[in-house]
């Protein structure tokens, strides 16, 4: 099967979450198992620059719109998977994050990016970019591609199409103003349509109108028909049931994996864990923590914002830090986390280590060193840091909702024999601070914490099984497309 992946961001060129990590893995599990995918990228700075640097090549040019746009192919870095840039130098030349400016601002003409995006997308589907190869399906991620569907929908013989949800909160949405800007046929500004409470939706684009939906993890596929996770879009959603599969996200057990991952001062496995301790040792020393023992390293790696419940975890940690508990920080994101977390860690010197920015090897450091990660998230339609602390012995503390629910299994709730981590019902400091309790508590039973430990490492959390998944997914939307539905 031929299949073009259509993302806005792949690890390790251009990354602001976990979309980044999934683009790079799963393409890579499925090039694997036999699958003709190709990844499809803007042409973004840093992953311009990986084709100019490399052994990559031109291989369409052509226009779209107004805009002249080259396509050029180079491999994933460590992979042979084809990843093909669109090359629109007015549109993704530009420095930083791809979304915003250094302000931190939208920048201003997103939809017309992602409209281009899209429509580079088709022409390749459809064969106008003059590229000898046709994909049968096109794999859709987040509200970035989610024109793909909309702009093929009339197409006859068009190839298939899967979206897939990564987070439904972020959505595309803006006015009818740019709705008439792009030049969309105006029969799609209809609440069934793209038009959403007044204004364009690009996610509701892929909602919609994709052959198949996805969302990346079973639980999170249930909350997201519902009000209280929905949007809004849980009506739609629910009536488009039939076609929403919840497909775990798989990790990259090569760049995840503490018997042979490069960032980490000393390796690993189930087996042993002694250098479990070297890495903690050695993250508190980098850190300028106390090097006490006998309490829990707690550790936090992501985006400062709402959804991953960082205000909680500002309120619970004092107390924590005063019991002598430890705590170390990576992350970014909005400015006054970043500030209540700069003061947290100046009132409380040798306990916490707060790290502002986006640091790979670090977020390896602490995923080793920590003893219990936490990840008290509002929502979290799947999250990997949950499972990469499990592969790495170091157990997991998180709210019992979406693909942490899935993951993370607690003694309360399970046989002793399968439980992981720890989990708490509602996203309030208190039921934080009690789950907090009850693994600090636990970590003192040596015997009891190692069996936790354990059941983490021995899980399976490759892509292997869920890449097959997919492939059945895009098995049942090719077949509809085909019977012409
Ligand atoms: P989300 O996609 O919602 O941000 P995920 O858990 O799916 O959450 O993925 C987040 C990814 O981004 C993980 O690979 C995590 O390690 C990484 N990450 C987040 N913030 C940082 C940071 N400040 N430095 C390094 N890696 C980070
Ligand atoms: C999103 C979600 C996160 C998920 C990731 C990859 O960014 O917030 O939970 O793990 O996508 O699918």
């Amino acid at each position: 099967t031929r299949v073009l992946f259509a993302t806005s961001e792949v690890f390790p060129l251009v990354k602001t979450g976990g979309l980044a990590d999934v683009s790079a893995s799963l393409p890579d599990a499925l090039c694997r198992s036999g699958i003709d995918v190709k990844i499809l990228l803007p042409g973004y700075p840093a992953a311009m620059a990986a084709v100019r640097d490399g052994d990559g090549e031109r291989i369409a040019r052509f226009s779209a719109g107004f805009h002249r746009v080259e396509l050029w192919q180079t491999r994933l870095p460590g992979t042979a998977v084809p990843l093909w840039l669109v090359d629109c130098p007015e549109m993704f030349d530009r420095p930083g994050s791809p979304y915003q400016d250094s302000e931190g601002a939208d920048w201003w003409d997103n939809a017309h990016r992602y409209h281009l995006f899209a429509r580079v997308a088709c022409m390749i589907a459809l064969g106008e970019a003059g590229v000898g190869w046709l994909p049968e399906l096109i794999h859709c991620n987040d509200w970035q591609t989610g024109l793909i569907p909309v702009l093929l929908d009339p197409i006859p013989n068009r190839p298939a199409t899967v979206f897939t949800i990564h987070n439904l909160s972020y959505q595309g949405l803006f006015s009818h103003e740019t709705f008439r800007a792009l030049g969309l046929p105006d029969h799609l500004w209809r609440f069934d349509r793209l038009e959403f409470y007044d204004q364009l939706s690009f996610i509701k684009g892929g909602l919609g109108f994709a052959d198949q939906l996805t969302t990346v993890s079973p639980s999170y596929a249930r909350e997201i028909q519902s009000p209280a996770f929905g949007y809004s879009l849980d009506g739609l959603l629910r009536f488009r049931q039939n076609v929403l599969t919840g497909v775990l996200n798989g990790i990259d057990t090569r760049h995840w994996n503490p018997a042979s991952d490069e960032h980490i001062p000393a390796r690993y496995s189930q087996g042993d864990l002694a250098n479990k301790g070297s890495c903690r040792k050695w993250l508190k020393k980098e850190l300028g923590l106390e090097a006490t023992d006998g309490q829990p390293l707690l550790g936090f790696i992501g985006r400062l914002v709402e959804q991953k419940g960082i205000d909680l975890l500002l309120q619970v940690l004092p107390t924590a830090l005063a019991q002598g508990m430890q705590a170390v920080i990576l992350g970014s994101g909005q400015h006054s986390y970043e500030q209540e977390l700069l003061a947290l860690a100046a009132r409380f010197p040798g306990r916490i280590a707060v790290t502002l920015g986006y640091d790979e090897g670090l977020a390896h450091r602490i995923t080793a060193g920590a003893d219990i990660f936490v990840m008290p998230s509002r929502f979290e339609p799947c999250g990997l840091n949950q499972m990469y602390s499990l592969c790495y012995g170091t157990v997991p503390v998180v709210h019992r909702v979406g693909g942490l629910q899935d993951t993370v299994f607690d003694p309360r709730d399970v046989d002793p024999e399968e439980a992981n981590g720890f989990c708490f019902d509602a996203p309030s400091p208190e039921g934080l601070a009690q789950a907090i309790q009850r693994a600090a508590t636990l970590f003192r039973d040596r015997r009891a914490w190692r069996k936790l430990q354990d059941h983490g490492m021995a899980a399976d959390y490759s892509w292997q099984q869920r890449a097959q998944t997919y492939e059945g997914i895009y098995r049942t939307a090719l077949a509809g497309v085909r019977a012409g539905r």
